[in-house]
């Protein structure tokens, strides 16, 4: 009887160690000739519109971008309601990846909401150590599936082409919008001082406007992303929730800069950041790129100008109108080349700043300032170059002997007629 067990033992030890010898064999030397099926596990929905809502309603995702500039991070740019939402997951994946990483997200609602519930938002993703995620999914819980979330490709991995010198970003072009001539204009002095695209976040506007749009779209100047934010909250169009009581501020403006400056962060040496009535004009320099030299040259450590923003009255036309404006009569829109008169400082009252910014430098802005930057703030001051304009009047009661006449448009006339003519002339305007 021990004789056999002995002998049974010592077979059983050998065959062991024969199949552990084939397994190590098969593993080093056959299994890396066999193709692995790696799993895809980026099977969430591709998201392609500008503004995504999660399923809570309460969360909406507008973008993520590489982030290292101070840690490792995916950004991701949202709107959430600052009350409602408390706690969101970064999913990560690759596509040739088996790998998931998820990470609890920093849920960083900007300080500028003006009391409205939902505000511009940046999510902090931390990323996994070793792998390089090319997608991230956002979802209220660490736990379930990826497959039917959303997923988002990560921008900015890799910074692409050449970058032009000035882009204009436009935050929300909204209500039917269709001030043609201006636009014209503003555009035409924006090419004039420099320009190399203009980014417009696009709510809605006229049929004649679209037509425009297009135009300058082939020009290869105008660049649209839509901005469809009523489709999913109501959009005051006042910044201050005290004003128009609704779901977010002025279509959601600071969300779209903040988008505007991730989204060109290495497309754009500088960023300009204004409404489509305004203008930054230089009065010391020709254009922006000698202005934005010599102030850079200046102050080396600046990332942010600032530029004080002046109110040309729309209703307050020049006296003697020196050009020949006829054929532009039939055109809808104001005519800037009319209004020279600007409103003066008011008392107790600054007035506020419009930014040329350094995206790069730039962690999170506002309207009139930024709220985080990695460098310098510079007020520019007066006679180097200010912000025209044109809009309804802030002071509407002053009469005209009380504005003040300045006609720094008007050194641009020649060129800035010939220009705007071509172009209406080329729409079929
Ligand atoms: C989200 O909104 C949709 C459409 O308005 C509604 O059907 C759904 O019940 C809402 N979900 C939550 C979680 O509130
Ligand atoms: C996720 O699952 C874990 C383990 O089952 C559980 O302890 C945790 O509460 C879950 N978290 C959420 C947010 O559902
Ligand atoms: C404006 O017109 C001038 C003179 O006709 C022309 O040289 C210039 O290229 C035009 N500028 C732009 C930005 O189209
Ligand atoms: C103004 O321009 C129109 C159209 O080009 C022309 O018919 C008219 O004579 C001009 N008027 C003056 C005062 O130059
Ligand atoms: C129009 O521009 C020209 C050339 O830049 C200038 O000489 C002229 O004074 C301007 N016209 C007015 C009315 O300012």
């Amino acid at each position: 009887m021990v004789h056999h067990r002995k002998k049974f033992y010592l077979v059983a030890t050998i065959s062991l160690a024969i199949i552990v010898i084939m397994i190590s064999y098969i593993e080093r030397r056959i299994l890396p000739f066999i193709p692995l099926v790696k799993k895809n596990l980026c099977q969430g929905i591709p998201a392609d519109n500008t503004i995504t809502p999660l399923k809570d309603n309460r969360t909406f995702i507008i973008a993520p971008y590489f982030d290292n500039r101070k840690n490792k991070m995916t950004r991701v740019i949202a709107i959430v309601h600052h009350k409602d939402v408390k706690e969101l997951y970064c999913w990560f994946c690759h596509p040739s990846n088996d790998k998931i990483h998820i990470s609890k997200a920093e849920i960083d609602v900007h300080s500028d909401r003006f009391d409205f519930p939902y505000g511009a938002t940046d999510l902090h993703c931390p990323e996994p150590e070793d792998w390089e995620p090319h997608y991230v999914s956002i979802h209220w819980s660490p736990n379930g599936s990826i497959n039917h979330l959303p997923l988002f490709e990560i921008k900015n991995r890799e910074p692409e082409g050449s970058p032009v010198e000035f882009t204009v970003c436009i935050s929300t072009m909204f209500g039917e919008y269709n001030n043609i001539l201006q636009f014209v204009q503003s555009m035409e002095m924006y090419r004039i001082l420099g320009v190399g695209r203009v980014v417009i976040y696009k709510n809605s506007c006229s049929p004649l406007m679209e037509k425009v749009l297009d135009f300058y779209i082939a020009e290869g100047v105008v660049e649209i992303i839509p901005w469809p934010i009523d489709s999913y909250l109501k959009a005051a169009s006042r910044w201050r929730y005290s004003k128009d009581p609704k779901d977010i501020g002025y279509y959601g403006q600071i969300t779209a800069l903040n988008d505007c400056i991730y989204r060109n962060m290495y497309k754009s040496r500088y960023l300009m950041l204004n409404d489509m009535d305004e203008i930054i004009l230089p009065i010391k320099y020709a254009n922006w790129k000698t202005m934005m030299q010599n102030l850079q040259e200046q102050h080396p450590g600046a990332a942010v100008f600032l530029f004080e923003n002046h109110i040309f009255p729309k209703t307050v036309f020049t006296l003697n109108d020196p050009f020949n404006f006829s054929f532009w009569r039939v055109t809808p829109g104001v005519n800037i080349l009319q209004h020279i008169f600007r409103e003066p400082d008011r008392k107790h009252l600054v007035n506020p700043w419009k930014m040329i910014v350094n995206p790069r430098k730039v962690v999170q802005t506002s309207v009139h300032s930024v709220l985080q930057a990695d460098g310098d703030r510079v007020h520019v001051p007066m006679d180097v170059a200010f912000v025209y304009h044109c809009r309804t009047p802030l002071q509407p009661k002053l009469s005209r002997e009380s504005l003040i006449k300045d006609t720094t448009l008007w050194r641009y006339n020649v060129t800035l007629i010939r220009n705007v003519s071509k172009v209406l002339q080329q729409i079929g305007l």
